[in-house]
């Protein structure tokens, strides 16, 4: 059964606006596998909507689903109002939406400078634009998400947490409407998230619609004003960071019935749930209690 009944917390904007993508029960299947089960739910214009659940939950599948890397075995995404399934990812992106990859992939053998201008050439804008536009548009956005010092560096030379700056940098120099961050933080420590997270902010500001991947619980509590959770393929909640992180499905999903069993009768119904201490520990994943499902 899927529910597409909207939260009752929904902001004012939400219940007017138009969204600008709509899923509607997507599913996608591979061998034995139902990667994303049946999910629908709707991104607003200039909102930043988190995407969360354990590992393996279906999130990366999802989004490949939005941005034509896979089709889906069932279901509709429409953006701006159009239907986009079966859509090359090229077109998608000449068309506003734009991503990061978890697994960064620059072109090893170019510089940051050139990455980015790849960027240039091929999102909403590229095709109007010559080779020297593609560059200057290359260097604001280094500059916007300060990379400056980087510029020369060869792509394969950088750290990790310049790595997803760069891959940050690539999408953004598309010029998208819609940005879908797939785990940009993973990786990053201390003063490295708080200052992703205010890149996020600032990518927002301009007015950029994002859906950010995230174990990192902070991130997602202190950017996002809206949450769908995934868990084997389902999506088991949709609401703000606070409703979905005392929802008992959710700490289930996370922690495992045992903790939930143990520690969910004291906690609710309004306290927060420690999933920030959980996924802070793995910035690469988020646990889920097997031997208790
Ligand atoms: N191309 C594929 N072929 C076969 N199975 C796949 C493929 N892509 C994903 N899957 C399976 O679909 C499920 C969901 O995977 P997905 O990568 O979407 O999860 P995720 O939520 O992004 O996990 P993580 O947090 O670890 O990145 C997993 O069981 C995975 O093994
Ligand atoms: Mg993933």
């Amino acid at each position: 059964m899927t529910i597409h009944a909207t939260p009752a917390t929904t902001p004012a904007r939400e219940r007017d606006a138009t969204p600008l993508l709509q899923v509607r029960d997507a599913t996608k299947r591979y061998g034995g596998v139902l990667a994303v089960q049946e999910i629908s739910f709707d991104v607003y214009p200039g909102e930043i909507l988190g995407l969360i659940g354990p590992n393996g939950a279906g999130k990366t599948t999802l989004l490949n689903l939005i941005t034509g890397i896979a089709r889906p075995t069932r279901g509709t995404i429409t953006f701006e109002g159009r239907s986009i399934v079966g859509r090359r990812p090229h077109t998608l992106g000449r068309g506003g939406i734009a991503r990061t990859f978890q697994v960064v992939r620059p072109f090893a053998n170019l510089t940051v400078r050139e990455n980015v201008a790849v960027g240039a050439m091929y999102g909403a804008g590229g095709a109007r634009r010559s080779t020297a536009e593609a560059f200057r548009k290359a260097d604001e956005v280094i500059d916007f998400v300060h990379l400056g010092d980087q510029r020369t560096a060869a792509a394969d030379s950088l750290p990790v947490a310049w790595r997803k700056r760069l891959e940050v940098a690539k999408a953004l120099a598309m010029e998208p409407k819609l940005l879908l961050l797939d785990e940009v933080m993973a990786g990053l420590r201390g003063t490295e998230i708080d200052q992703a997270m205010e890149l996020i902010r600032a990518i927002s500001a301009r007015g950029i619609t994002i859906v950010i991947i995230e174990h990192v619980m902070k991130v997602i509590v202190g950017v996002c004003e809206r949450v769908v959770v995934l868990d084997y393929g389902k999506k088991i909640a949709e609401g703000t960071p606070a409703e979905v992180t005392s929802n008992p499905a959710v700490i289930e999903a996370y922690l495992g019935k045992k903790y939930a069993r143990e520690h969910l009768a004291a906690r609710l119904p309004d306290a927060p749930v420690p999933i920030e201490a959980e996924s802070q520990a793995t910035t690469e994943g988020a646990g889920r209690d097997d031997a208790e499902r």
